[in-house]
């Protein structure tokens, strides 16, 4: 067991069952008490409510037979305090007859049964082993329940455990697949991690739960890894490509998919992916899907990736000063852009909060920053 728990308590008690009487008549304690210790009970006796209960905060018993009406303290008041004091104590009470509807409302208060005095000994020793027998049941009732809520949280830990590592474990395989691609283009280099970091910001300036959030960044180092599939030639095109070779480049969406098919655990990040190039105003692909049909993680990565691509130097032009590409993207939202999407996006640029997410490597590459 991982937590720390109830001790568990030996369901048969090793050696004699241990029963406390208490009863403020003492012909009546002396009197059980030989009986009992005649059928192999270990017995103590008491005469009061406070001296039983101080007994019980000392010692531990099995069952306590209880007076009910004694002076100072009831029995019912004695039965209520020991059973806070130890919960798993089966409690008899003793009861003159006209005593009999207090003696009901102890059951209601835990008691097991009441017996009535004076008591025939056959009856006595028939309550006390039915009582015992109720004591060892529930016990062992208790015991199971918390062996399987620890079983049921200690499988929930190792389960998170597994999730954790499989999420690690595809994210060091993302990492190699994302590299081999963007060893592919000079212009791509760091473009994938840099995507994932502003998505990720972006998402949190959204207000997005933080597991969206890491769902957002990890789809941001995947968006792209289907271009592992592309031509080298159309890659590195300097300038526009033919309509052929944009419909070559395009099919890097569901290449990404078949590569990332694996990761099935993780549907939404592949839904993200899916979605990256789709457009707000539905003239995007792979689905040609518009608005809220667009998962939100694809609207971001849409928007990220744009501004990435224009903040990047490529082979055919310049990069764009950030402020100036997000002046340039402005006239995109409602088509290109989801408004939201974009202010938020708008609000991460314009506070750099993104630039403590650069490394000074993939800064210095993509020098035009
Ligand atoms: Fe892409």
């Amino acid at each position: 067991m991982t937590h720390g728990g109830p001790v568990l308590r030996a369901t048969t008690d090793v050696g004699r069952p241990r029963i406390i009487v208490v009863d403020d008549d003492e012909d009546v304690c002396r009197a059980i008490g030989r009986f009992l210790r005649a059928r192999s009970f270990h017995v103590a006796t008491e005469c009061s409510g406070a001296e039983v209960l101080a007994r019980l905060r000392e010692e531990k018993f099995d069952l306590m037979l209880c007076d009910v009406r004694m002076p100072e303290m009831s029995g019912i008041e004695v039965l209520t305090h020991a059973l806070q004091i130890d919960s798993q104590l089966a409690v008899l009470m003793l009861t003159a007859v006209d005593d009999a509807a207090t003696a009901t409302e102890a059951l209601s208060q835990g008691a097991f049964d009441y017996l009535v005095k004076p008591v025939a000994l056959d009856t006595l020793e028939r309550a006390v082993e039915r009582a015992l027998h109720r004591r060892r049941l529930e016990i062992d009732r208790a015991n199971v329940e918390w062996i399987i809520r620890e079983e049921a949280a200690q499988r929930t830990e190792e389960l998170e455990r597994e999730r954790r590592n499989l999420r690690a474990m595809s994210v060091g395989v993302a990492d190699a697949l994302i590299n081999a691609m963007e060893a592919k283009d000079a212009y791509l280099l760091g473009h994938s991690r840099r995507v994932a970091e502003l998505a990720a910001s972006v998402a949190e300036a959204l207000g997005l739960h933080v597991d969206q959030v890491e769902d957002v960044r990890l789809a941001g180092r995947l968006h792209d890894v289907g271009k592992i599939g592309i031509r080298e030639e159309v890659l590195n095109k300097p300038g526009a490509l033919t309509p052929d070779e944009f419909e070559h480049v395009k099919t890097h969406v569901d290449i990404g998919m078949l590569i990332l098919a694996p990761l099935k655990h993780m549907p939404v990040v592949l839904q993200y992916v899916l979605d990256h190039h789709e457009h707000y105003d539905g003239s995007g692909y792979p689905r040609a899907i518009a608005g809220d049909q667009i998962t939100i993680g694809g609207k971001i990565l849409a928007a990220c990736d744009a501004f990435d691509a224009l903040t990047s130097r490529r082979a055919f032009r310049e990069a764009l000063e950030p402020r100036a590409t997000i002046e340039h993207l402005e006239s995109h939202v409602g088509q290109l852009l989801d408004p939201l999407v974009f202010s938020a996006l708008k609000r991460v640029v314009l506070r750099r909060k993104t630039l403590t997410f650069l490394d000074d490597e993939l800064s210095l590459g993509n020098s035009a920053r």
